[in-house]
């Protein structure tokens, strides 16, 4: 009797033990993915070059037209709300229709919701029934997706959220625990799938994986967005989302892939969201703003009034002066289509683009700060400044450089009057050939730009 206890307790260590090494080595594994800053610096060349890219949120939701977060701000029921799968069918959907109208907009790079809060996949997952694959429109839009963006040289992204409002231990992590250790399971799942079967995959855009993100302490309100818990109230309860596991997975199937901050891993860039968090300018730490076309909602919207060109075209010029990356978004039809009027405003981005785009791809925020007059890039030896307020006058002040200013002229063509004194540079365009939207004023340095410390503007 007594060597079967002492036996069985010997198999518990051994079993304890081995589970102990596992965990270790999935730590220590997650832990010793390192790279120099110029590795560093490599993986994220091709997404920092790019700029602009386009988000789609689509999915379930799309149906009933009153946003991706409708089954949360409206209370439908799990099993209510999973109906939708039966009808959601888009006969009209074509990656390469997307693809072309991303492509007319001057994008290279797209993200697509491949699973939203609301648990549906848009990809084959065989753990789970909720998904396109299974239910009506027996497809894989993901697979679909990835290789027209692939086939146009697209950089693809994937968004992700590993929390899923169908599982009660989201709310209560402590309470449910089991369950939410299925979601977990899902999560961790669901991301291998995600990773193995797409070929590769440059950008993996993560929401809602935050342990502070957990339900528990979360905002409650029917109708109100819910809300990350308050800062300096943690969550500190049994629950884990073991992400040190998801990132050593990662890291093994694509190294190259890079994310965003929103799952408890090291951020290869950081997310910034919506109109209002346009933000200070940070060429230390790579970001990206993402804030929708039209409709101030993500998913689709029926008559959602579009952004006027000349915010978009403004906003984009402000968000790379701060030496950010913009993520624009749409919210597809749920038959698969993006609304004309939003593709036509795309379209009308990318011929703006078409005319300015030197002084956006590849470059850097700075040397000028952004301030009251705009903002500037800049790429080798040439500064872009994106005038896109004269505060009515012909001229314009900027600081001093410790550089000399060859030459400046507009990029929509012509020269342009200037003068660099012990003041800064004087640059003069007079109204008649100012651009209301933006007026980019080209300055060639003797040297790169890039040598230069960011300044700040002298009237702001
Ligand atoms: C917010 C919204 C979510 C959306 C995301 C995009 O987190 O709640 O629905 O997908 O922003 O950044």
């Amino acid at each position: 009797m007594k060597t079967k206890v002492n036996s069985l307790q010997g198999c518990k260590r051994i079993a304890l033990a081995v589970f102990c090494l596992a965990a270790l080595l999935a730590t220590v594994r997650a832990q010793t993915f390192t790279e120099t800053a110029e590795q560093h610096q490599a993986r994220m060349a091709a997404w920092r070059e790019a700029r602009f890219g386009l988000f789609m949120h689509w999915g379930l939701y799309s149906i009933l037209g009153r946003g991706e977060w409708v089954q949360w701000n409206e209370q439908i029921p799990v099993n209510e709300y999973a109906k939708l799968a039966d009808q959601f069918n888009p006969t009209n959907f074509d990656a390469k229709a997307w693809v072309a109208i991303a492509k007319s907009a001057g994008m290279k790079y797209m993200v697509l919701t491949t699973r939203h809060h609301d648990g549906f996949a848009l990809f084959d997952d065989p753990g789970s029934d909720f998904t396109s694959v299974k239910t009506a429109a027996h497809r894989d839009f993901v697979a679909e997706y990835v290789k027209a963006a692939r086939a146009e040289g697209m950089l693809v992204g994937l968004y992700y959220s590993p929390l899923d409002w169908r599982f009660p231990g989201f709310f209560f992590p402590d309470l449910q625990l089991k369950n939410a250790e299925e979601m977990r399971d899902q999560y961790h799942r669901q991301v291998q799938e995600l990773m193995s079967n797409y070929g590769k995959i440059d950008i993996l855009w993560f929401d809602g994986g935050e342990q502070n993100w957990l339900g528990f302490g979360g905002q409650w309100v029917s109708g109100a967005q819910w809300q990350k818990r308050p800062r300096g109230q943690p969550y500190r309860g049994r629950f884990n989302w073991q992400s040190d596991q998801v990132y050593a997975m990662l890291r093994r199937l694509q190294p190259g892939v890079i994310i965003n901050g929103r799952a408890d891993m090291p951020e290869d860039f950081h997310s910034r969201e919506g109109d209002r968090a346009l933000g200070d300018f940070d060429s230390e730490h790579p970001w990206e703003l993402c804030t929708t076309l039209a409709g101030g909602v993500w998913g689709w919207k029926d008559n959602a009034s579009v952004k006027p060109l000349r915010d978009c075209v403004q906003l984009l010029v402000k968000v790379v002066g701060r030496d950010g990356n913009f993520l624009l978004n749409v919210g597809p039809r749920p038959d698969g289509r993006i609304d004309p009027p939003q593709a036509q405003r795309l379209k009308e981005i990318g011929y703006w683009l078409g005319k300015y785009g030197e002084s956006i791809y590849g470059t850097r925020g700075g040397p000028f700060l952004p301030g009251a007059y705009g903002a500037s890039t800049y790429r080798n030896q040439k500064i872009y400044v994106h005038v896109l307020d004269w505060a009515g006058a012909s001229k314009l002040l900027l600081p001093v450089i410790p550089a000399k200013v060859i030459r400046a002229s507009l990029l929509a063509g012509g020269e342009t009057g200037f003068a660099q004194t012990e003041q800064g540079i004087e640059i003069s365009v007079p109204p008649s050939v100012q651009i209301d939207m933006d007026t980019v004023v080209v300055l060639e340095l003797d040297q790169p730009a890039s040598r230069l410390t960011p300044v700040a503007p002298i009237s702001n």
